[in-house]
């Protein structure tokens, strides 16, 4: 049925999507009026479940949404380093209770306190200036750090435009068989998570016969505590842009999607103004340069959903369905966006094509570790001294991200969260034992994933901690499998019940739940949460031992 659909809402084409047409029936009052819901399903030759699956989904069109003009960030890092009590208390004193609504996350993980209005992100001490800010819709300027300890690969200034696009002009000089050489070479991995090889992705989809192939972009970077692919989307936009061409040269895609998560208004309005700045210098659009090579871009703005990270669910959202997660294969590269080939990549893993095509894949494989080429960008969050986005070698030791580059911890800290929600705990004192990369996190029993680094205070309750990952995976499961949606909710039970009521919990039953998880969910959300929950039990087992029975 799902596969159906997926043709017949890309008979539109991108450039006129049902999910598009959704967020803006929402834009004035948060949430689509039934008339304008009847519309779209008619217009889309879908039914009444269809559109209603989807706009019940999404944190910023369902229905409880409606009337809401504040929204506070609740995720993770504002979380732990307790900002949002105070900063709901000076917004109540500004808005109406049922005017403050929550979202997840403003990726202002550096200094907290963040929350956001028409449109807008706002952090640190913006909540002293809130009259201000609403009366005059003004704009404020955030603060990080930004460095790097190694070889600037995404953090290095690239200058002038036709400068810089000289590396995506040489490409079309080359065939893509060539290209793809370079990216073998380069051993380049996906920096959204999974570590996959970048160039077994792209000459898959090379390999596919179709008239229409598409390069999507997930910069849908949900990890509260991550804020990397925003600082290159701010900050570097021409990296990933460039990045996504040269994909699509490869695999002969002419259109590259960005899915940008929509609490990130920024990013959004600047990639597409830097798109306008490409289509000025004809290097978009038709027989590009004369090399007979077509591409465009289309951003699509999401509508706050942590599952539309996952790269089939992304593709599901686009499309205007219910974003589910698919079962894999087909994969995306035979079968994706509309049901035609698609290469889904992180942010910065297209980030780093332009220095691999300008340096050639063994200089990219000559920085790094054999298994982990290249850098990688970390997000560090305000309890540090120095809190910013850092590029490092892969194979850097934690230690000289936490103490030198990010200048130490503020406060005393326990744990770091590393990798988003589904990464591991790592105590402090295993520090370090870790370096940056791949295989030196799996080996000691954590997850790299976006190299995010979430900080657990030593006066915070993990049982708090571990209540609250449920909780968020609760709330952001797709529901397509039982370990997962049930799972979490049951988890979430537990944990709260073992808080405030008479009630502990049994190891055994707790181990149960984390097994069936792990090994009975059908993505990586309900499969990977064990994680940081099995890493909590095994290092803070007597932090925890009052919650559990004996
Ligand atoms: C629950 C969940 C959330 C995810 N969120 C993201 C995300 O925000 N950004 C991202 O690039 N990958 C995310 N992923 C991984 C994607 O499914 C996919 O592996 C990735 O986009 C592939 O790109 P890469 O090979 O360049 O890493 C997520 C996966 C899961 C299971
Ligand atoms: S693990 Fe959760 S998010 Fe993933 S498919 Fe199952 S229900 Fe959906």
């Amino acid at each position: 049925m799902s596969n159906n659909l997926s043709h017949l809402l890309g008979r539109k084409g991108i450039n006129k999507n049902l999910f598009e047409e959704l967020g803006k029936a929402a834009f004035e009052t948060g949430t689509p009026k039934q008339e304008a819901l009847d519309k779209l399903r008619d217009e889309f030759l879908v039914g009444k479940s269809t559109v209603y699956g989807t706009v019940s989904f999404y944190d910023f069109l369902k229905p409880e949404n409606k009337g809401k003009k504040v929204y506070i960030c609740n995720g993770s890092a504002c979380m732990t380093a307790g900002t949002q009590d105070n900063l709901h208390k000076k917004l109540s004193a500004n808005y109406k209770e049922e005017e403050i609504g929550e979202m997840c996350c403003l990726g202002r993980c550096h200094e907290n306190s963040a929350f956001h209005i028409d449109g807008k992100n706002y952090s640190g001490n913006d909540i002293d200036d809130i009259v201000t800010i609403r009366k005059e819709k003004s704009t404020t300027k955030e603060r990080y750090n930004v460095g790097f300890k190694g070889s600037p690969i995404l953090t290095s200034e690239y200058g002038s435009i036709k400068e810089y696009y000289k590396i995506f002009i040489d490409c079309l000089k080359q065939s893509p068989d060539e290209l793809i050489v370079e990216l073998k070479d380069s051993g380049l991995r996906g920096r959204g998570g999974a570590g996959f090889s970048m160039a077994f992705k792209l000459e898959s989809c090379k390999n596919v016969a179709s008239d229409s192939k598409f390069i999507v972009c997930n910069a849908d970077e949900g990890d509260p505590g991550a804020y990397s692919d925003r600082y290159i989307m701010e900050q570097r936009p021409h990296e990933l842009l460039m990045g996504m061409m040269i994909a699509g040269y490869i695999t002969g895609a002419d259109c590259g999607v960005i899915y940008i998560r929509g609490e990130y208004p920024e990013s959004v309005d600047i990639i597409t103004d830097c798109i306008e700045e490409l289509i000025k210098e004809k290097l978009l659009g038709e027989n590009i340069n004369g090399g007979g090579f077509n591409f465009n871009f289309k951003v699509i703005k999401a509508q706050g959903a942590y599952i539309c990270g996952e790269e089939t669910a992304l593709l599901s959202s686009i499309e205007g369905q219910r974003p589910e997660v698919r079962v894999r294969p087909p994969y995306p590269t035979q079968k994706g966006l509309f049901n035609q080939p698609t290469v889904v990549n992180n942010v910065e893993t297209l980030a780093n094509l332009p220095f691999i095509m300008k340096n050639g894949g063994k200089a990219f494989a000559a920085i790094g570790t054999n298994k982990s080429s290249g850098t990688k960008l970390i997000s560090l969050d305000g309890y540090f001294n120095k809190p910013g986005i850092y590029e490092v070698d892969m194979g850097t030791p934690l230690s000289v991200v936490v103490n030198e580059l990010g200048g130490g911890f503020g406060k005393p800290v326990k744990a770091m969260h590393i990798g988003g929600p589904l990464g591991g705990l790592v105590p402090v004192d295993k520090i370090n034992n870790l370096t940056v990369d791949f295989d030196s996190f799996a080996k000691e029993g954590f997850l790299l994933g976006h190299a995010s680094v979430v900080c657990i205070p030593e006066e915070y309750p993990l049982v708090k901690y571990i209540e609250h990952l449920f909780k968020f995976t609760a709330h952001e499961s797709c529901g397509k499998c039982f370990p997962c949606r049930l799972g979490s909710v049951r988890g979430y039970e537990m944990m709260e019940k073992a808080q405030n009521e008479n009630y502990k919990i049994d190891y055994t039953l707790m181990n149960d739940l984390l097994e069936t998880m792990e090994t009975g969910s059908l993505c990586a959300l309900g499969g990977g949460l064990p994680l940081p929950i099995k890493n909590a039990m095994k290092y803070f087992e007597n932090e925890l031992a009052p919650y559990f029975k004996k």
